[in-house]
């Protein structure tokens, strides 16, 4: 979002600063980009939104309004869905150690996604011990698809066979569905190999049409132009849509068609929150331009790390200069917190920078490391502002301390 300096002076006096502003219109924008794109393809599609990505409830709450489901990998993340008001049978629990709460969402019709046949093992006692109820699970299917690395996550073919076996043992309990997800592979090729696997895979491993086939999430998703720059090739939404619902509508027509799922995190959220920050200093060392901002790489996300954010300057300094490669650098103690590297352009102490793309991984991923986080607003459809998280403080950070 542009803010005018009356709207960030507006919005630091009234919650505080740093502050992460959530721009709930974009967001819709883009949850709809997303889901039109596909739908046009494939009706059977759904959106889960990833919510370790940012499980902030208001932004989980705009999820459940537009008629997305929950992906949950955790026993918090689980409460924090339920606490928001997904039904059950609208969350899909993932996670290589899920913790004892997903036998209770599965007892509670939960698409829970076994990940190992160890885990798979724990679910069939559940089943089990309750013969008056009918159970259903998902598996999550490894994926090695000759991207360079392998991946810790999931069953294999043979596991997954082993699994189909071992559920055919078990009268009330039946396998629904497959979910795979692999990451560090956003190419629309890397998608289109993920899901002939899976459509082969289904086509071998149930006798009938699955309910529902996972394809997890690693699409891009919508950038700023200047964020977009520093990458090779984005891909649009229809270019990944016609790699993975235009090959489904091709393989079910004329049948049944299982519900296909993305369960996108980053894809939706990153570019809908900013975080606005303050410079506190600038000083010149060995011929190096330093300015201390009031925030950190922590509060700001991973993509910091990996990319220049988009930045806007808001000038409010009453004297500013003109500098060349100025290092825009954090509150910590850490010689490596920078938040942007080589601005250039007039700066002054007091000026305000408002940093892009910090949705995924930045208030969910804050460490307690040296000051508590800061507060959230959403900015809504009609421009007022409202507050969705507080600002933390140090009694909530010290709270599980013994002193
Ligand atoms: C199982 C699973 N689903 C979805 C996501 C979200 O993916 P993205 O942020 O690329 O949309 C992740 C991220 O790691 C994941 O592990």
């Amino acid at each position: 979002m542009e803010y005018s300096r009356q709207t960030a002076e507006y919005l630091t006096n009234r919650f505080g600063s740093p502050l992460y502003v959530f721009d709930e219109e974009g967001f819709v924008r883009n949850y709809r980009d997303l889901e039109t794109a596909m739908r046009s393809r494939y009706e059977n599609y759904r959106i889960s939104y990833s919510f370790k990505t940012n499980y902030t409830p208001y932004i989980c709450s705009v999820v459940k309004r537009l008629g997305g489901y929950a992906e949950v990998v955790s026993g918090m993340e689980y409460a924090i869905a339920r606490k928001v008001g997904f039904e059950d049978k609208h969350i899909i629990f993932n996670g290589p150690d899920k913790g004892e709460e997903s036998e209770e969402a599965f007892l509670n019709g939960c698409m829970v996604h076994a990940d190992s046949l160890d885990e798979l093992g724990r679910y069939c006692a559940v089943a089990e011990k309750h013969p008056e109820q009918s159970f259903q699970i998902g598996l999550r299917i490894h994926l090695n698809i000759a991207e360079g690395f392998v991946s810790r996550f999931g069953m294999d073919d043979n596991d997954a066979r082993e699994a189909f076996r071992v559920v055919s043992t078990i009268d009330n309990l039946r396998i629904s569905g497959l979910h795979c997800h692999i990451s560090r592979c956003r190419s629309v090729d890397a998608w289109k190999k993920r899901t002939e696997y899976m459509l082969t895979l289904a086509d071998q491993l149930f006798e009938e049409v699955p309910e529902y086939i996972d394809l997890g999430s690693g699409m891009f998703g919508s950038m700023a132009p200047e964020l977009a720059a520093q990458f090779d090739e984005i891909p649009s939404y229809d270019d990944y849509a016609q790699v993975t619902a235009a090959l489904f509508e091709e393989h079910y027509r004329g049948g049944d068609r299982p519900l296909l799922f993305t369960e996108p995190g980053t894809t939706l959220i990153n570019r809908f929150v900013d975080c606005i920050t303050e410079v506190k200093a600038v000083k010149q060392l060995a011929g190096h331009s330093f300015a201390v901002m009031n925030a950190s790489e922590h509060n700001l996300g991973e993509t910091c790390r990996l990319k220049q954010l988009p930045i806007q300057v808001i000038p409010r300094a009453a004297e500013r200069y003109d500098y060349e490669n100025i290092d825009l650098t954090g509150y910590t103690c850490l010689e490596q917190d920078v938040l942007y590297s080589g601005y250039s352009g007039r700066l002054g102490t007091g000026d305000v920078v408002v940093f892009g793309n910090t949705g995924g991984y930045s208030n969910v991923l804050k460490p307690p490391f040296i000051r508590p986080n800061c507060a959230m607003t959403a900015r809504k459809a009609d421009g007022t502002f409202v507050l969705i998280k507080s600002a933390e403080t140090c009694e909530d950070i010290l709270r599980t301390y013994v002193f």
